[in-house]
């Protein structure tokens, strides 16, 4: 039976005593609402050589905000932990949010720069609330490996820049964007798509398709890019938030040039829903149709 730990004392003696028998310990942070696309992390970690595995489920309120889906964010605890049973971890980290943020928490991480643009504006102090979990989701846990999907890309990136600049002790890995058979991401959010706002959503992979397939071709003009993406997006969902190609590790937005590897980013909303996506050009979303795996 895999074993939930709800503090994060608790954790680390647990993590502590393995380390101490030469245990490789792996993370998979995540905020539950389980799908194949977590589910791949947990794979990725014992792949690199993690072998103790930790899944930390944590709707984690610092990461949202005042008009934002907290109250509402999907809980399917039950379904999560038999999910991350089968897929062979050990260790359920779902700590109460009174022990992660007792009263008088007042410490945060905030990295400066990449956080500034694309989600920064729309969801002020979300990348602060990420960067100040996941530095306590490592600290608790004490891996040597952690896998993030590429799914929430300025997230990866905001990750990666974190443990290189306070030096963290941990090996991030960086996990392709698994997705349904028409292309749209897997998300825990999708769930909130009525019928007919799920099938318009594919419209957004359609996009991101367009474009990374005329970057493979040659195309490097940003704006018959963001126009081969947004023809799609714009027809099948209500508001776009952004579209953009940018330097695919700066991330700072591309001129009219898009340098030669670029990512294209997307925010864009069905009703309430608010999705995500995004593609490396011309090496991701080349197939018309992917399939779920
Ligand atoms: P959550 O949205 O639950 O995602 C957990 C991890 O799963 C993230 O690294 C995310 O990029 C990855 N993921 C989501 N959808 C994916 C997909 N379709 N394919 C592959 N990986 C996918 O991201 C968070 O939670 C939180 O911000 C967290 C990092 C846990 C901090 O609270």
């Amino acid at each position: 039976m895999i074993e939930q730990i709800h503090s994060p004392r608790a954790l680390f003696e647990h993590t502590d005593a393995l380390r101490m028998r030469g245990e490789r310990i792996g993370l998979v942070p995540t905020m539950g609402a389980l799908h194949a696309g977590h589910l791949s992390l947990i794979d990725a970690v014992r792949a690199a050589g993690a072998t103790r595995i930790v899944v930390s489920i944590f709707v984690n309120p610092l990461q949202f905000g005042p008009n934002e889906d907290l109250a509402k964010y999907p809980r399917t605890f039950a379904d999560d932990i038999a999910a991350c049973e089968a897929r062979g971890a050990h260790f359920i980290y779902c700590p109460a949010p009174d022990a992660m943020y007792p009263a008088g928490f007042q410490t945060h991480v905030e990295v400066e720069q990449l956080t500034t643009q694309h989600e920064g504006p729309v969801r002020p102090g979300h990348f602060r609330g990420v960067a100040t979990v996941v530095t306590k989701l490592f600290n608790a846990t004490g891996p040597c490996i952690a896998a993030f999907g590429r799914k929430d890309y300025q997230q990866l990136r905001t990750v990666q820049r974190m443990v290189r600049d306070l030096d963290l002790p941990v090996r991030v890995l960086e996990c392709p964007t698994l997705r349904e058979t028409d292309g749209l991401a897997m998300s825990s959010r999708n769930r909130y798509l009525s019928e007919e706002q799920r099938m318009h959503a594919a419209a957004i992979y359609r996009g991101l398709h367009a474009a990374s397939l005329a970057f493979a071709s040659g195309e490097r003009d940003t704006e018959t890019l963001l126009h081969l993406a947004r023809t799609p997006i714009a027809a099948h969902t209500d508001s776009i938030d952004y579209v953009t190609v940018a330097d695919s590790a700066a991330l700072t937005p591309a001129g009219a040039t898009a340098p030669a590897s670029s990512v294209m980013l997307v925010a864009a909303r069905l009703g309430a829903t608010r999705l995500i996506d995004n593609c490396l050009l011309g090496e991701e979303c080349l197939q018309e149709r992917p399939l779920a795996s």
